[in-house]
């Protein structure tokens, strides 16, 4: 595949280095665009020994080979990594005055994004504007991931991991197989939140990350996806809304997601609860904000046990409907197979995902490790790991297997 790879003028780039070598590695043609600034970052020299290919930044270069509008046209795919606000506004307004700003202009190919920036740029009404237009003209966007950023802060606005953009965009062009074609899915992500007064929850860490990957990765096989998210990042939620296999609805709480969950499973195939549903909700919410005031020092909230959402839908299983569940366990090993066999038994679903979870693990990253337990599988449970993409079409591999 002729793949070009624009890079931009931020920090992010070195790890643009990696997404080159993918891509050459993997055999395809890579031609790299770099801005001005970028090679301010990372110099012409390791983008030229990497991708095996001239680079250069201007359109005045080379004219006799009409680079300017070549390299577009050739194009199967068009990845942008890092993607800075200065560049994505740039082709908002479609802005030619560089090499990589014509090869946007003259692509029809997919266009892929990986936006890095500082946390305020992100959120700046001109990058959302920019963002959402540049969305709906067909750009596909790959994160960004909430992590560290240039110069020790922390927030949304880190460019998704190398293996992750090229996963997705490789996934763009060369779409799975159709093998869920014709099947209705419902998928809940993300984590629930439970009110304890007008301005606070208990909720968890989850992103919806892995929930969002399931949703995507069926679409992509030919499903129709109605997806319940719960507490998301919303970053990760637009690359969903954007497909026009996906319908988004979203649910608060434990009984919001209950409701939909019920409601959207009665004509479905396959219903993947993905979604981290709080086990306990608070018995009485408070009408208005507690307060430290009437207080004597201590707090203590009454908790009440949530219904158990996936053995509810499993009981109430339509013929050959498939229920998969999603369990998290800060166990291991041994362990932590005995309890996704318990679990499966008792929740009465079909197949169950066994997320080893930690501090460090499985939370806001993107990769995950997965264990798949079936009734037949009880005592050999398949391990899958990588990133969360992929663990997804794993999970749609098992279920097709079940059916
Ligand atoms: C050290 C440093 C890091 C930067 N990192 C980013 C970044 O991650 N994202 C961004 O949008 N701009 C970043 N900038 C600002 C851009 O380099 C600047 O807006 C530039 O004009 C972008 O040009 P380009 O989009 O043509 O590459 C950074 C600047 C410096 C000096």
């Amino acid at each position: 595949m002729f793949v070009v790879v624009g890079v931009t003028g931020g920090i992010a780039a070195y790890k643009t280095v990696q997404l080159v070598r993918e891509l050459v590695r993997a055999g395809h043609e890579v031609h790299v665009v770099p801005t001005a600034d970028a090679l301010r970052f990372v110099g012409l020299p390791t983008w030229e020994a990497l991708s095996r290919n001239p680079v250069t930044t201007s359109v005045h270069d080379d004219v006799a080979q009409v680079r300017h509008v070549s390299l577009g046209r050739r194009a199967d795919l068009v990845i942008v990594a890092p993607a800075t606000a200065n560049t994505l506004a740039k082709m908002t307004a479609g802005i030619a005055d560089d090499l990589l700003g014509t090869t946007l202009l003259a692509t029809t190919a997919p266009v892929v994004v990986a936006p890095a920036m500082h946390t305020e740029m992100w959120r700046h009404p001109a990058t959302t504007a920019n963002m959402a237009t540049l969305r709906a003209r067909g750009v596909h966007v790959v994160g960004p991931a909430d992590g560290l950023l240039t110069g020790g802060d922390s927030g949304p606005g880190r460019m998704s991991e190398p293996e992750e953009i090229v996963a997705a965009a490789l996934s763009i062009v060369r779409p799975a197989p159709g093998d869920l074609d014709g099947l209705d899915v419902v998928v809940t992500a993300g984590g629930t939140r439970e009110p304890i007064d007008p301005v606070r929850f208990i909720g968890n860490r989850s992103s919806g990350r892995q929930g969002i990957a399931v949703a995507v990765a069926a679409a992509a096989r030919g499903a129709r996806v109605r997806l319940i998210a719960a507490h998301v990042e919303q970053a990760l939620l637009a690359e969903a809304e954007q497909h026009p296999a996906i319908a988004v609805a979203r649910a608060g709480t434990a009984a919001e997601l209950q409701d939909a969950t019920q409601q959207a499973a009665s004509d479905a195939d396959v219903v993947v609860m993905a979604a981290a549903v709080a086990d306990y909700r608070v018995a009485d919410v408070a009408e208005g904000k507690l307060t430290k005031e009437s207080s004597d020092g201590t707090l203590t909230l009454q908790l009440v046990e949530n219904p158990d959402i996936v053995a509810g839908l499993a009981a109430r299983r339509r013929p050959g409907q498939t229920i998969v569940g999603f369990a998290a366990e800060t166990a291991q090993g041994e362990e932590l197979r005995a309890r996704g066999r318990r679990k499966l038994a008792r929740k009465g679903v079909d197949l169950l995902a066994v997320n080893e979870v930690g501090w460090e693990r499985g939370f806001e990253t993107p990769d995950n490790s997965v264990l798949f337990v079936t009734a037949t599988s009880g005592d050999a449970p398949e391990v899958v790991s990588g990133d969360k993409r992929q663990v997804a079409d794993a999970l749609w591999d098992a279920v097709l297997a079940l059916r």
